[in-house]
């Protein structure tokens, strides 16, 4: 029985942040030194993130992704993994990391059982990912992109969010990067997030852009015919390769979005812009049934109704989402503890 919400769209895709710390400071995501944390007490232990996961599976989620802040700075990840891959209602188990930490654990989450890897890679320049980041660790991360097919791994994605004026003379080169570690590059319109405080639409570059720049350089780009309810949208190169574009900026797929959010203390979200979650943590610690943890989310899916990134779009004057008060003021408005 697949439940449905009031856009007929299926509840199928859980994004699980294990933890809202991160070991970079992203300009597009993290632009701050200091942040206000979840406090550690209240986030869930693997046991229950398994279980919830449980539930949620039991209701139509077949694809989970593990994200965070950065997933790999919660201890001992890979006996997440292993907890979740054992479950044979998780057709796709994937993780979105940095990288950073990445050629450490490559291994072990290949051995725990993970499916699949995506890692974040905006630039090739050292100098400029200490800009981007404020951290001088872009070696790592390439060497972390390494280890992923060295451990086994099939499918990986290199996702850029591409930033007028800061790595858009890039775009070619990550293709070019992305064709000799054979990764699948997903350029990524930079969105006006919660935590995007420095967000302005004249540093979008749309993907009617990104398409332009990349066939004056490689000729004509076809678009690859497929149904899919995946965020990007995928173009071949004449020789063959493929890439992505992830327009959620300038051309939303919210009509087709069936992904929802647990954070690491386990608030639910239904949608990436959304101000308010259902805590689940709440009512799983004061020992509610699987049933009734059934209760609670299936009428709660079931009245969905979010497409913020469509309302985005409609607005006359963008500007970013929420100001850095009330980010301070309640974290989980931050795309970082949201699960980016
Ligand atoms: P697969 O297609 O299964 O490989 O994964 P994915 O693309 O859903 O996951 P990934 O973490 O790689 O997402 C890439 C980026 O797409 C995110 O970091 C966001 O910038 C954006 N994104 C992901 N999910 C959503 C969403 O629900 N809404 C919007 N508007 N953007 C999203
Ligand atoms: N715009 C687009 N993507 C973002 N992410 C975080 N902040 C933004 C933003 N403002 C996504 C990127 C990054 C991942 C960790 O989160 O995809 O790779
Ligand atoms: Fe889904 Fe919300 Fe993103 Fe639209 S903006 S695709 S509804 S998460």
């Amino acid at each position: 029985m697949a439940y449905l919400d009031t856009l007929g769209r299926p509840l199928r895709n859980l994004r699980i942040s294990v933890t809202d710390r991160c070991n970079l400071r992203c300009q597009y995501c993290m632009p701050e030194e200091e942040y206000v944390w979840l406090p550690r007490e209240d986030l869930l232990h693997f046991e229950e993130i398994s279980q919830l996961a449980d539930v949620f599976v039991e209701l139509g989620v077949d694809k989970v992704r593990l994200t965070g802040g950065e997933p790999l700075l919660r201890r001992d990840l890979p006996r997440l993994v292993r907890l979740l891959a054992a479950k044979p209602g998780i057709r796709d188990l994937a993780m979105t990391t940095n990288g950073v930490l990445l050629s450490e654990q490559a291994q072990a989450l290949y051995e725990a059982g993970l499916h699949r890897v995506t890692v974040s890679l905006d630039t090739l320049r050292p100098e400029r990912f200490k800009q981007l980041t404020r951290r001088d660790t872009h070696a790592r991360v390439l060497e972390g992109i390494e280890a992923v097919g060295r451990a086994g791994f099939k499918g990986l994605k290199l996702d850029s969010v591409v930033m007028r004026g800061t790595n858009d003379d890039e775009l070619v080169d990550l293709i070019e990067y992305g064709k000799r570690v054979g990764a699948e590059v997903r350029f990524i319109e930079y969105m006006d997030v919660g935590g995007a405080t420095l967000w302005s639409l004249d540093a979008v570059l749309s993907r009617t852009a990104i398409l332009e720049r990349l066939e004056r350089h490689y000729g004509p780009i076809e678009p690859v015919v497929e149904e899919s309810t995946a965020p990007a949208d995928r173009f071949a190169l004449s020789d063959g390769i493929l890439f992505g574009i992830i327009s959620s900026t300038t051309a939303p797929f919210c009509r087709s979005c069936d992904r929802s959010r647990l954070t690491a203390d386990g608030m639910w979200y239904l949608c990436l812009y959304a101000k308010q979650g259902t805590d689940l943590r709440g009512p799983f610690r004061r020992g509610a049934s699987k049933e009734e943890l059934k209760s609670l989310i299936i009428p709660t899916w079931q009245q969905r109704a979010e497409r913020g990134a469509e309302q985005r779009l409609a607005m006359a004057n963008r500007a970013p989402l929420v100001q850095i008060g009330e980010l301070k003021k309640d974290p989980h408005l931050e795309m970082h503890t949201r699960g980016g």
